[in-house]
């Protein structure tokens, strides 16, 4: 079986992050949405996988210079680019001559999964469907394509988005496929939203009543990284887990409590007092301050004074604020410092769409 991984998308909703770069590239607990993705399919020894990429130079270039071949993780990476986001189906329909006779994963690059995917992969091996989707409980099934089963389980219908859902059953972002799906997609027409819906194309095959489809329902925890929220949400789902690993310095006086992570060249100083889970990258200066549980700190990060806690620092930033910082999401190449120099007031240079809270 082949891979393909949905890395295209503009991520409006996490501008101004994704202004320059793909959201599948944010990092949560220092390591790219897109990484856990590739994790997984590999895991569910998936080696051959394509990466669907787009639209401008700037971007294609950004996920190739991130991820590369394919190599540190014993896999061949192939880029496919999409020429503009036009919905998951046509992003699909790109990798058609890449996956040639093969059955396929499909996973949208944002989506992160517990528990990886390999039983499902099996499932469908063993099966013989014709598409395999995964479906989860949520609270908001109006957000997501929403899944009808009937009392046996199977599934009788699936709908992108619907206002009234049938169930509260959506569809995470890993769909598995025979090649006779992109026969399937040319038959759609764009939804409301303008986009080829890959939903549109399932619920096709089941209508048909030709072909099985099969779905699992996953019990672990999902995201669908699409908002600062759910980042910071998968981030702290993520760091639940961290073990303590220490390879930067830590100074004499300084006080660590539960599970950190410290990268090296990194020095944590004295009169800092950090509440893990924490993971700090390498070459960062910590303290004196202190750090607070679910912080993820991105390398090349000097942070003095203040308090950061349950936020994501991408890296390359620099902190030296006297302030508590909750629940943030700070991307690259920022600064955040306080001055005691006249006029008093704040002062900021920020980028459209971003968001502060005083
Ligand atoms: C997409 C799919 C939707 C699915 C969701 C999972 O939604 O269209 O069916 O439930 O991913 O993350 P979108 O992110 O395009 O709103």
């Amino acid at each position: 079986m082949k891979g393909l991984i949905l890395a295209g998308g503009l991520g409006t909703r996490l501008r101004p992050l994704t202004h320059t770069g793909p959201k599948q590239l944010i990092p949560i607990a220092n390591k790219p949405v897109l990484f856990y993705v590739i994790e997984d399919l590999v895991e569910a020894g998936i080696t051959d996988i394509g990466i669907i990429v787009g639209y401008t130079e700037e971007r294609i270039n950004i996920v190739k210079n991130t991820v590369g071949d394919g190599s540190r993780w014993d896999a061949k990476i192939t880029y496919i680019e999409q020429d503009a986001p036009r919905g998951i189906a046509h992003a699909v329909s790109c990798a058609r001559e890449f996956m040639g006779d093969e059955p396929f994963v499909v996973y949208l690059g944002d989506n992160i999964l517990k528990s990886g995917i390999g039983n499902f992969v099996n499932e469908f091996k063993n099966l013989g469907a014709e598409a395999g989707i995964l479906l989860s409980p949520v609270p908001d099934p109006q957000k997501y394509g929403v899944a009808q089963l009937d009392d046996k389980g199977v599934v009788i219908d699936v709908k992108e988005k619907p206002k009234i859902p049938k169930s509260d059953l959506a569809l995470i972002g890993v769909y598995m496929f025979t090649p006779r799906i992109f026969k399937v997609i040319e038959t759609l027409k764009p939804s409301w939203r303008g986009e080829y819906e890959i939903t549109d194309a399932i619920r096709s095959i089941i209508l048909s009543k030709k072909y099985k489809v099969i779905s699992h329902i996953v019990t672990d925890w999902w995201d669908d990284t699409g908002t600062a929220e759910a980042i910071l949400h998968a981030n702290h789902l993520i760091l639940s887990d961290l073990k303590y690993k220490i390879e930067g310095a830590i100074e004499e006086g300084a006080k660590l409590i539960g599970n950190i992570e410290l990268g090296q060249d990194s020095i944590i100083k004295n009169g800092t007092v950090v509440r893990g889970p924490v993971i700090i990258g390498k070459n960062c200066k910590i303290g004196p301050g202190y750090i607070g549980p679910y912080t993820s700190i991105g390398d090349n990060t000097t942070i003095i004074g203040g308090e950061v806690e349950s936020s994501i620092i991408i890296g390359d930033t620099r902190i030296e604020f006297d302030k508590k910082i909750v629940d943030s999401l700070i991307g690259r190449y920022t600064s955040i410092v306080s001055k005691n120099s006249l006029p008093k007031g704040y002062r900021f240079i920020i980028g459209e769409n971003s968001e502060i809270q005083l």
